[in-house]
């Protein structure tokens, strides 16, 4: 008989966002006159700007003549997009990316689970504590997370945790490894680093060669000045790290899927035998071999975002998002709730009431508000105890889910 991959076995029955969806939709069923409104899942509820739709229609035309029709695209993504990229997100804010250091791809979070390909089934991994819970679950499925443990961590994972009592800033780890995760803006506590608490990361990684990857998928929801959108904003960051970027929750692209991956050619790694080798040229074939490339519509659609208007239509969406972050934050406040984050990200990370555990409150919250967000604990062991409000569905909704929790807690 044929193996499986037993590493797939040592993972947590569902996925955690899945695991959300069944509990709300078994409350649905045993309540359908419920009128549940969804804080949970992290998804875009503004449709996708004009800008973008317009290019997306005529690229659909492009497609539907000879003289335009587009079939397999580079894999890298289209120089169109890659240029702008490089233009815009970077040497905008004084940093220079070449495009072919930017790989197009369909979402930061296939990116973020598919760059272990690269890398050894040695290394060791390190995480924030709570932690989007692609980087572990696609570690465990590598090899590289050990054995679970009680309470849903990973024997061989190194948990670094950012709670209330450190001011959600992760300490630098103790003992060597060799990749470690960062998402900042942090989902899912909503918490941003400042420029020099991204800076001894960088000097940590560049000192222990260690690779920092770096997801910085909300970073066009920073607010405040002095948090970086980008980590190659500090100096030595192309030696030691890969960023991720997503149109999703930037530009409402969760259903049409774009995003993109910066590998610097200055990262090197070494093989085996010691040799240094770059992880562009590593990544370029992988993506060559396993990808072939976002669709061209969706890249057609991704470029207009960088046009003045795209910029702004974009822009609008995100200001919405982040106002109803702003009265999240002060109606959970006036409830009694200790509430961080939301003020560079879309998400509200709270401590649950009277200690109770986050699956609990989760139940609570859902029985008696019928509004739905996701459990600390799901994110993380350090994330027990604390719960995910997001800040993306309307003002309408998000309105009428604080009216319910503060009517019910304060
Ligand atoms: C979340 O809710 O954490 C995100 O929507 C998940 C994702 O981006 O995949």
């Amino acid at each position: 008989m044929f193996k499986i991959n037993d590493n797939f076995c040592q993972l947590a029955e569902s996925y955690l966002f899945s695991e959300v969806a069944r509990r709300i939709a078994a409350f649905k069923e045993a309540n359908p006159e419920a009128e549940i409104i969804r804080l949970g899942i992290g998804d875009v509820t503004i449709p996708l700007c004009p800008a973008a739709i317009e290019a997306m229609h005529a690229a659909v035309d492009d497609e539907a003549n000879a003289a335009t029709f587009r079939g397999y695209g580079p894999e890298q993504g289209y120089p169109f997009l890659r240029e702008a990229i490089a233009e815009h997100d970077y040497r905008a804010r004084g940093v220079e990316i070449a495009p072919d250091e930017i790989f197009v791809s369909d979402g930061a979070k296939s990116d973020t689970g598919n760059i272990g390909d690269i890398l050894a089934a040695s290394n060791r991994v390190a995480v924030t504590d709570p932690v989007y819970p692609v980087y572990v679950d696609t570690n465990v499925m590598a090899g590289r997370a050990g054995a679970p443990l009680a309470g849903g961590s990973f024997s061989k994972v190194v948990y670094l945790p950012v709670t209330a009592e450190n001011g959600f800033v992760p300490a630098l780890p103790e003992e060597k490894v060799d990749m470690i995760y960062l998402c900042y803006p942090n989902n899912p506590t909503g918490t941003a680093l400042t420029r020099e608490q991204l800076k001894a990361w960088v000097d940590y990684a560049a000192a222990n060669g260690a690779l920092i990857l770096y997801d910085s998928a909300y970073e066009a929801f920073i607010r405040q000045e002095g948090v970086p959108h980008s980590i190659y904003e500090i100096e030595g960051a192309k030696k030691v790290a890969i960023e991720f970027r997503s149109f999703s929750k930037t530009a409402g692209f969760t259903g049409v899927r774009c995003g993109y991956t910066v590998v610097p050619k200055e990262l090197k790694g070494v093989d085996s035998e010691g040799r240094e080798v770059g992880l562009n040229h590593l990544w370029n074939r992988r993506q060559c071999t396993k990808f072939n490339g976002a669709s061209y519509i969706s890249q057609r659609g991704a470029a207009a975002i960088y046009t003045p208007e795209g910029r702004r239509q974009a822009r609008e969406a995100v200001d919405y998002y982040m106002a109803n972050a702003a009265l999240m934050l002060s109606e959970l406040r006036k409830a009694g709730f200790e509430v961080f984050g939301g003020e560079n990200a879309p998400y509200v990370w709270l401590k649950t009431p009277d200690g109770m555990d986050s699956w609990a409150f989760f139940d609570l919250l859902l029985r008696e508000c019928q509004v739905a967000g996701t459990p600390g604990s799901g994110f993380g062991p350090a994330g027990e105890g604390y719960f995910r409000l997001t800040a993306f569905n309307t003002l309408e909704n998000t309105r009428e889910a604080l009216r319910r929790i503060v009517s019910r807690f304060a």
